[in-house]
């Protein structure tokens, strides 16, 4: 059977309608996740909930214990992952307030515990991660969008910064000739944990803000409040489409 897991990020420590069945608090070989995971009922569908940033949002994306994250959801049962994340846009079309399932990855963080695989192998292991997003679990995602009537953008390259300062624009413009679309701060590890335990993974991306240099004005944080409320409704109900598939 699938279990799926919620993993919320800025915007959504927090899913409206979610009745909650149990709260568990885990440990992990890697240390504590960020939150209790909260096994609930939501839109029919039983899933687990976890709050990225913990459930007052006080963890910074460097200070994630992704690790301990992926882990908690494996021990768990968890077979799925979709990942709510905030977002700045950088395409023209990817303004405030706009859904996209990304597609590629491209890893600007640095001193993040990044791989399961590292101390006390037996051989060295390499994950293909050609598609750093679950193919099958995208085209879920979007045929959700689609049938919720929502417009969501089909794919786009998150480049992951290390935060928790947003970016230069010099550092945007360098994200844009690398070929980003979308600036992010979580994707990474999240993603590539999440494959190294062979556990399903796709992103509702939600844009909170332009990224710096793509609008005149300043960045902050009520602007990026307003669009998320926006955004994470609209992910809310694609998430609503997704669970209540026959
Ligand atoms: N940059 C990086 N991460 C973000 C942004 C941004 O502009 N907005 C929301 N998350």
């Amino acid at each position: 059977m699938t279990q799926t897991a919620i993993i919320g990020g800025t915007g959504l420590t927090r899913l409206p309608e979610f009745q909650i069945l149990a709260r568990e608090k885990v440990s992990t070989i890697w240390g504590e996740p960020s939150s209790d995971l909260i096994r609930g009922r939501l839109y029919g569908a039983e899933i687990v909930f976890l709050a990225r940033h913990g459930e007052n949002h006080s963890i910074p994306p460097h200070r994630i214990n992704y690790r301990a994250n992926i882990q908690a959801l494996k021990d768990a049962g968890v077979s799925r992952i979709i990942a709510a994340a905030a977002v700045g846009g950088i395409r023209a079309d990817m303004g405030p307030a706009k859904l996209a399932i990304p597609s590629q990855i491209i890893d600007y963080t640095h001193g993040r515990a990044g791989t399961f695989f590292e101390d006390g192998l037996d051989h060295v292991t390499h994950i293909d991660f050609t598609h750093p997003y679950t193919p099958s679990l995208r085209e879920q995602l979007l045929d959700a969008g689609f049938r919720a009537g929502l417009r969501v953008i089909d794919g786009g390259v998150y480049g992951c910064t290390q935060g928790p300062r947003l970016e230069t624009p010099a550092e945007i413009t360098r994200l844009e000739r690398d070929g980003c679309d979308l600036v992010g701060m979580t994707a990474m590890p999240e993603a590539a944990l999440a494959r190294e335990l062979e556990i399903d993974y796709a992103c509702c991306a939600v844009v909170a803000n332009w990224a710096a240099g793509k609008s005149e004005r300043e960045i902050t944080m009520a602007e990026i409040e307003q669009n998320l409320a926006k955004g994470m409704a609209d992910c809310a109900k694609l998430l609503q489409a997704l669970l209540t598939q026959v």
